[in-house]
């Protein structure tokens, strides 16, 4: 018999592995096409992209047009079944999907690209493998590349969204109730070995941050537009971080970078 103690470990791979659509606000057309219009803003340019958890590819199908070579890589089947139908439909011939997770994704590139984008996937990585994948991203990077990381959960806003804080009839009072069914469905998921959110982690930007400057990036904060308790990271590298570290180095200090 199943009990909490012997249930088997959750994972993302396993939650995806039957999913069709990537969970967006709205899936309208038009909702989706607009998401895209802002994330193409961010991305702003480059003429190869790697969407990685590209999920059904309800944004992958904006971007493609505005690319010459395109790679779309998720871990689940079942989303990558939809996206392939979607490029189909479209006949594009330029997008390539693969099945992968984050370390498996490597060895199956065959190029580098000039972006590399993740839209609400870091939230289903733990810190660990956030900084192995902007290692690895960053080595599939062409010169002037950029990684953009796209809606990620804000820990801070998003405790203030769920308690109501962004709606336009906010009262204290209302947010007691909400606190108690917090409580409880966090204990309840921990029972159920699920994790204490379905909608996955949030990062601190300063975490994120700390990872990319790690890896020789320097990053520029972006709030989302579309979902109050997001933000967006894009990454480019640093190209005054050996001139920084050289004067930190002569002036007898320690470079931040290294206390890492
Ligand atoms: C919320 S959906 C977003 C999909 C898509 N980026 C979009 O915005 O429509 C998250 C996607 O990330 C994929 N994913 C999550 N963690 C992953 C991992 N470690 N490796 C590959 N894919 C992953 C899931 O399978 C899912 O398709």
């Amino acid at each position: 018999m199943e009990t909490a103690l012997n249930r088997s470990k959750f994972s993302w791979a396993e939650y995806f592995s039957d999913k069709k659509t990537g969970g967006h606000r709205y899936s309208t057309e038009e909702f989706l096409f607009k998401e895209a219009k802002e994330k193409l803003f961010h991305l702003n340019g480059g003429k190869s992209l790697l969407d990685f958890g590209c999920g059904a590819g309800e944004l992958l199908i904006y971007y493609v047009p505005n690319y010459e070579r395109v790679v779309g890589a998720d871990f689940s089947n079942s989303m990558l079944f939809e996206a392939e139908k979607k490029m189909w439909q479209q006949n594009y011939k330029n997008v390539d999907l693969i099945l992968a997770d984050d370390e498996t994704i490597w060895d199956k590139l065959n190029l580098s690209f000039d972006r590399i984008t993740a839209t609400e996937v870091i939230q289903y990585m733990t810190p660990e493998q956030i900084d192995a994948f902007i290692q690895h991203a960053s080595n599939y990077l062409n010169e002037e590349g950029k990684i953009v990381l796209f809606d990620i959960i804000d820990p801070k806003l998003y405790s203030l969204w769920k308690f109501g804080w962004f709606s336009q009839n906010f009262r204290f009072w209302k947010t007691l109730p909400r606190v108690g069914m917090g409580c409880f469905k966090q204990i309840s998921a921990i029972l159920k070995n699920r994790p204490r959110d379905i909608i996955g982690d949030s990062h601190s930007p300063y975490l994120i941050e700390k990872i990319a400057n790690k890896h020789g990036f320097k990053t520029e904060y972006v709030k989302s537009m579309y979902y109050e308790y997001r933000y967006h990271t894009i990454l480019s590298k640093d190209i005054m971080r050996p001139l920084r570290i050289c004067e930190a180095l002569a002036e007898g200090s320690r470079p931040s970078y290294f206390t890492t």
